[in-house]
């Protein structure tokens, strides 16, 4: 099991590459000022502000890794607004967000799109992000593990040996995204507890497991130690470098006190 948290900033569609300049700016101020010592920290920004998060991170040289939101299952072609993993790689790009609720709901990523994709990721020495979770009908149904461990066993049952240390899961319940509210520990527990199970069954036993659902500040340290997860993703508080900073110290707090 990794000694060290994953925390991922998901930018979604927000920040144009001005806004995303200074707030990399500001998220470097604050590191520098006390840097972590237990987590990694990886934003993933809109496509076109890849470039330019990358030169900051680069000139200032922040402890901070650049993921990309989504990349296609292709590696060229006539795949009009899509964009390659060699393309990321080129902007050293070093981790992917694969499967996304939003992308699954609004753009018809199915499971074996999502399995493709982490394939395509993996092969080429970047790391995947993979998101599963429940919507609100599944869970009151009560058939969210099942529903969830399905998920896990579709987009990673056809792994190949490159997915081994290159692929982490976060468990984002679609009820919890964007709501204020994020699922309790117990409940993010539960699903931790059975991803873990899947995923020793797989062979990545060493995969660290992330929560995501409005995630924040005050709720990050009981998510962590009580949820039995290994880090976040993070949507609407990544978007200003204090919400941020503050989940982030929250998360080096906690692997601090567990040495
Ligand atoms: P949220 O988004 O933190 O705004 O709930 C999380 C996500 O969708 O990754």
């Amino acid at each position: 099991m990794s000694t060290r948290a994953l925390v991922v900033g998901n930018w979604k569609m927000n920040l144009d590459f001005v806004e995303a300049l200074h707030l990399t700016q500001q998220l470097g101020v604050l590191l520098r000022h006390r840097p972590l010592e237990h987590v990694d920290v990886v934003v993933a920004p809109p496509f076109v502000d890849l470039r330019t998060v990358s030169s900051v991170i680069e000139s200032e040289r922040l402890p901070i890794a650049l993921a990309a939101q989504h990349v296609s299952e292709h590696r060229a072609g006539p795949f009009t607004g899509e964009v390659s993993v060699a393309m990321l790689q080129r902007l050293t790009v070093a981790a992917v967000i694969v499967g996304h609720s939003e992308r699954r709901a609004h753009y018809a990523m199915d499971d074996d799109v999502v399995a493709r994709t982490v394939r395509a990721v993996t092969a080429n020495g970047l790391d995947a992000i993979v998101c599963v979770g429940e919507d609100g009908d599944v869970r009151d149904a009560g058939h969210h593990v099942t529903f969830v461990a399905e998920q896990l066993r579709r987009a990673l049952g056809a792994g190949t040996e490159s997915h081994r240390a290159r692929v982490c899961v976060a468990y984002e319940p679609v009820w919890a995204i964007g709501r204020g509210t994020s699922a309790t520990a117990e409940q993010v527990r539960e699903m931790s507890r059975a991803i873990r199970e899947v995923l020793v069954s797989l062979n990545l036993g060493d995969a660290r497991v992330l929560y995501g659902g409005s995630v924040n500040g005050e709720n990050a340290s009981t998510l962590l130690r009580d949820g039995e997860v290994q880090g976040f993703l993070v949507g609407g508080a990544s978007l200003r470098a204090e919400s941020f900073v503050a989940i982030l110290r929250a998360s080096d707090d906690c692997y601090a006190r567990k040495r």
